[in-house]
């Protein structure tokens, strides 16, 4: 069992591979936070809580005299609004007499085998083999009937504890709360730095890391989804670590709506990371009897810098939160026309792309946006989840069977959650789009959102892509999202409510999500939001893959990879080879180099071959076969940052490692060559020290290779890529 409960000292300790997490109810009922890091034996770590006195604290009442005693600094588990604790708190209420004050005090706990789940929304999962535990602690309000159940999921052998909260209502009166946490981490001491993943469109989840300064340092979504320009996953880092040392806290919050992550740093330098639902727009009504449960909150502690934290996430992403026929299974090499042609296709055309496509190796050709209603560019038809014939020439089964002819499978783009003006839907139920009464709705790419909270609106567009996806053979569904939400506001919920809409949408997102899953268990999903504007953990319960990025740009696409790469696998990131110039940025890169990139992802390709070279259609096709050739060890193994995209470095290069170092390959990308360039060398990762590794011919040590590293060869071309595999005799 991970889980300790010492009655005694009324202490729960949890234990991962490498972690110790440990909470304790102390005289007053208090759940203290007393230790998270490296795992020990045994140990109260309450001594650490020393008594100090301060003015203009608060006390709990029970605490008489004792002005030591203090919410306001002891480090906690799941502070409270208005209980003496001036910090970012976790939990805020608002009862039915104005008062906001909650003091939360421990009600008893429930120790269970195996991983708790959270109905209809995303968690991770244990899987046959994974040793897990369920630790409930339950508290409860002083002045109400209100209780916090705290879940705590204990994934031994993976190295993760997630958090997640059911706050029920068992009093008799309507409490809204307006601000529910799904972790909390109180630091007693430490310098830490706080790392985040921001950006935009094309151009998502570029690495920062600044110092934890007094005050609050938060990022955070209020655009209704994940987005672009920060990611739900953070990290506190202790200031010094780095790739392969110093301690680290990564959290990865399991949501795609609005989240919040804070580190609070007071006045005696202690230091809190809060995260969970942004609390603007949040004001969620629990009448008698219900219970509202927060998403999850994945953690992972790592003693040994960024690298072990991110294999322990790459892991557990990829075997315990993606799901399906396709977590673990090669993904089809895949040809996507959006680039090649964009709106402007025929039936007569996709049929010319597909058979060249086949012809080069290519596994399933995807159609994107522009095959439905009317929709010849991004200003109307969405809503009208019904193929246009006269565009296709045909109808959807009989294109999907002629690209099955050619050996290929056929997938389908959609946009579920958006409306055009200009469709019959709209004309039909405008009431179904986001809009506040007696305003003009916002536009995002001339587009509004459907009210996704709605059951109804839900059913009729589930329907609508059944019949779709039922009148053809289509093996594989991009579900894109191409806007920020505003205007929020639900016709279907009383004022009261409309404070909830926005989580309400999430969940109905995830409803169609689970459903279409259920239905289609061989179809891959790939999730996509103008790139990457809804990459989390959360999506990737409901899709294995997610498109990256907007930016095919391969040198531009180094950083979003890199960026990504600190909590999420290869096998989620969908990255493509496009067209030269670059459709984004205009810049001109080898074909070799965009391929070297996309194969750090999902690989596929982008672009009209009708317009490249014999020369380049020859390549590709040896591009996919080194694809498949590599596949296992990109996929599977460990993957290592060997140098940062930001650095001053000519070249940026990363690795994958078989798990028992038996092999490993090396990719390089020369990002920035100048005359007379300085001989750089590169240190291996996950290698065996002492075995020998071959690699055109030559030996070399395990140990030389990562402690003396490896020569860089000096490009011919501008942004040339080189791919070095190690093998061990
Ligand atoms: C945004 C996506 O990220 C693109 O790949 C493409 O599918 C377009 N939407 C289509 O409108």
């Amino acid at each position: 069992m991970s889980i300790i409960f010492n009655e005694k000292e009324s202490l729960f300790s949890l234990y991962t591979r490498n972690s110790l997490y440990q909470m304790k109810a102390d005289n007053y009922g208090v759940l203290l936070h007393t230790y998270y890091g490296k795992k020990t034996e045994h140990m109260d770590y309450s001594y650490l809580l020393c008594e100090r006195e301060h003015s203009f604290a608060g006390s709990p009442y029970e605490a008489g005299n004792e002005r030591w005693y203090s919410l306001e600094t002891l480090p906690q588990e799941y502070p409270s609004y208005g209980a003496g604790d001036f910090r970012r708190s976790a939990l805020q209420i608002c009862r039915a007499n104005g008062a906001s004050a909650l003091e939360l005090r421990f009600a008893g706990y429930e120790i269970k085998e195996g991983k708790y789940n959270i109905p209809g929304l995303p968690a991770v999962y244990a899987e046959e083999g994974n040793q897990a535990d369920t630790l409930i602690v339950t508290l409860k309000d002083t002045a109400s009937d209100l209780y916090v159940h705290l879940y705590y999921g204990v994934l031994e052998d993976l190295d993760v504890i997630t958090r997640a909260v059911r706050v029920e209502n068992r009093s008799g009166e309507e409490i809204y709360l307006e601000r529910v946490m799904s972790t909390c981490l109180d630091f007693m001491y430490g310098a830490y730095d706080l790392v985040t993943f921001y950006g935009r469109h094309e151009m998502e989840r570029l690495f920062s890391r600044t110092a934890v300064h007094h005050g609050v340092q938060s990022v955070g979504s209020t655009r209704g989804a994940s987005s672009h320009h920060y990611n739900p996953f953070v990290i506190l880092a202790e200031q010094g670590a780095g790739e392969k040392s110093g301690e680290c806290y990564g959290i990865s919050f399991l949501y795609s709506g609005d989240f919040l992550a804070e580190a609070d740093h007071d006045q005696v330098k202690q230091t809190r990371l809060v995260m969970g639902i942004h609390p603007d727009n949040f004001h969620y009504l629990l009448k008698p009897g219900e219970e509202f449960w927060s998403p999850e909150a994945a953690m992972v502690y790592s003693s040994q810098g960024f690298e072990e934290m991110t294999h322990a996430y790459h892991k557990a992403v990829r075997n315990n939160i993606c799901r399906g026929k396709f977590k673990n299974a090669r993904r089809p090499v895949l040809l996507n026309n959006w680039e090649g042609t964009y709106f402007t296709f025929t039936g007569e055309k996709l049929l010319q792309m597909a058979s060249e496509a086949a012809d080069m190796g290519v596994e399933l050709f995807v159609l994107d946006d522009g095959w439905f209603g009317k929709r010849d560019d991004d200003c109307s038809g969405l809503g009208d989840w019904y193929v246009n014939e006269k565009k296709l020439g045909c109808t959807l089964g009989e294109l999907s069977e002629k690209i099955n002819g050619m050996g290929l499978k056929f997938g389908l783009w959609f946009e579920p959650e958006c409306i055009s003006e200009d469709s019959d839907l709209y004309k039909e139920h405008p009431d179904w789009a986001f809009q506040v009464p007696g305003k003009s709705p916002m536009r995002g790419r001339y587009q509004l959102v459907l009210d996704f909270s709605r059951e109804e609106v839900r059913n009729y567009i589930y329907d609508q892509m059944c019949k779709v996806l039922d009148s053809a053979h289509i093996e594989y569904l991009k579900w894109d999202f191409n806007r920020s939400i505003c205007d929020v506001y639900s016709a279907s919920l009383p004022a009261a409510r409309q404070g909830e809409v926005l989580h309400r949408y999430v969940l109905g997102l995830y409803d169609i999500l689970e459903r279409l899953n259920q239905r289609y268990p061989d179809m891959l999903i790939e999730g996509c939001s103008g790139g990457g504007g809804r990459f989390d953990a959360g999506m990737l319960y409901y899709t294995p893959q997610i498109w990256c990025s907007d930016d095919t740009d391969a040198i531009e696409r180094l950083k979003i990879q890199y960026g990504t790469s600190f909590c999420y696998p290869v096998s989620t990131m969908g990255a493509h080879v496009s067209a030269c110039p670059n459709h984004q940025t205009g810049r001109i890169t080898p074909i070799g180099t965009r391929a070297t990139v996309a194969m750090s992802g999902t690989f596929g390709y982008e672009l009209d071959p009708a317009k490249i070279s014999q020369e380049e259609k020859e390549e590709i096709r040896g591009q996919i076969e080194n694809f498949k050739k590599y596949y296992e060890l990109i996929q599977h193994g460990d993957y290592y940052r060997l140098t940062s995209p930001f650095d001053n470095s000519c070249y940026h290069a990363w690795e994958s490692a078989a798990t028992d170092g038996s092999e490993a390959l090396v990719s390089v990308v020369a990002n920035h060559t100048y005359p007379n360039m300085a001989q750089e060398t590169i240190k291996l990762r996950g290698l065996t020290p002492e075995a020998y590794y071959e690699m055109n011919g030559k030996s070399y040590l395990g140990a030389a290779l990562m402690y003396a590293g490896f020569p860089m060869p000096k490009p011919t071309v501008e942004y040339e890529s080189f791919q070095f595999h190690f093998v061990k005799r």
